[in-house]
């Protein structure tokens, strides 16, 4: 069978991830990248051996023939580049968040519907070890009906490239929520049953990063740009209701006084369950009469890697279910929106999917 032919849209950091992933298989292979920025470009080029590059991805699209697009651009770009993509027949892998709005987000489901290809999302939480365990749990039953959910990722002080493209709200859509927050709302929406969202309750606030001369930071993913602009949010939280009468209370920061941390606790009405993805998990029982707790045994494979050859299977067997499809992305986005609307107007908003 020849490989499955990938061009990449987006050359910096995680480009190098999906790059690394993608030609480690033997069924898949990097044919193409596209980044206007050369040196950046140039530099993946080299490391992965890459064998064909553009400035822009529409040329890529035009010029190669390509089974598969990984859409790893700022966020402001992923909806018209992974349009593009399924608009030329492509498969399309594209980083989180979705987009930058639930109505790029429900154009792109509609696209890779009309043209029958596969459209998945970077949320490789949903890979991880502890989140294929929690999910075996919760479809045996025995944790009961999941009632509430309650999930956080604190940074002390992890800003991404402060005043750079990740800090621009018309390029990044926001900070904290839409960057980090994101990921914690999706695995939890998932491990829930993705129940329909309905409203949401939210403040974020921005503390930090609107001091860039006093903020005290250690390291940073991205570079920072000196003088540029923070509009966003660097603490966001929210409630979120459910349909079906559940609930969910996200927080995420990236910078606040307070430890680092990421952890997701799930109330069932027969057991629960505390994880950290790619660290832990728990499930909270009753056993024998006593009050326990189970800790499994479990494989820990690379979220990344699980992602690719998730990807990769869906593409190859069009009878498998994606995990995380078109419509996904439209419902979280859904929920991003709102909670950044109910943060500006001070109430909670209705969400309608
Ligand atoms: N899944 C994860 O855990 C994870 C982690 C980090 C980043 N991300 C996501 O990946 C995306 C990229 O983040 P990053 O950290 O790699 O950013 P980055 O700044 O390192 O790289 C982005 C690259 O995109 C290029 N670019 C900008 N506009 C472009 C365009 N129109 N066409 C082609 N290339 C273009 C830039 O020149 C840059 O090289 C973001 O959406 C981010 O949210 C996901």
């Amino acid at each position: 069978m020849s490989k499955l032919r990938y061009g990449i849209v987006g050359a910096g950091t995680i480009a190098r991830q999906h790059a690394e992933r993608i030609n480690a298989r033997t069924d898949t292979m990097v044919a193409a990248i596209a980044d206007p920025s050369e040196k950046v470009r140039a530099e993946t080029v080299a490391k992965f051996g890459i064998p064909a590059e553009y400035d822009s991805y529409a040329d890529m699209l035009a010029k190669e023939n390509l089974d598969c697009v990984v859409v790893a651009v700022p966020n402001a770009f992923h909806a018209p580049a992974t349009l593009a993509a399924l608009e030329a027949g492509c498969n399309v892998l594209c980083e989180k968040p979705p987009a930058m709005n639930a109505g790029e987000a429900k154009a792109m489901w509609d696209l890779a519907e009309k043209k029958g290809v596969r459209l998945q999302f970077g949320l490789n939480n949903r890979f991880t070890g502890e989140a294929e365990t929690a999910k075996t749990y919760l479809d045996s039953g025995r944790l009961g009906e999941i009632y509430h959910s309650t999930v956080q990722i604190w940074r002390r002080r992890g800003i991404p490239g402060l005043g750079s493209w990740f800090t621009t709200k018309a390029v990044a859509g926001g900070g904290a929520l839409i960057d980090i927050g994101v990921h914690m709302i999706d695995l939890t929406h998932y491990l829930m049953g993705q129940p329909k969202p309905i409203a949401a309750s939210a403040v974020a606030h921005a503390r930090f990063g609107s001091n860039p001369e006093t903020y005290n930071y250690l390291s940073m993913w991205g570079m920072p740009v000196a003088g540029g602009p923070f509009d966003v949010d660097d603490l966001a939280c929210a409630l979120i209701r459910f349909e079906n009468g559940a609930s969910m209370m996200i927080q995420a920061s990236w910078a606040a006084n307070t430890s680092d941390g990421m952890d997701l606790r799930m109330m069932g009405d027969k057991g629960g369950i505390e994880l950290s993805p790619g660290s832990y998990i728990k499930i909270i029982t009753e056993d024998n009469g006593f009050i326990a707790d189970i800790t499994p045994q479990y494989k820990k494979p690379d979220s990344f890697t699980a992602q690719h050859e998730h990807f990769a299977a869906c593409v190859q067997d069009k009878s498998l279910k994606l995990r995380t499809d078109g419509r996904q992305g439209y419902v979280l986005q859904s929920i991003l929106d709102a909670i950044y609307q109910s943060a500006a107007e001070g109430k909670e908003v209705s969400i309608s999917v």
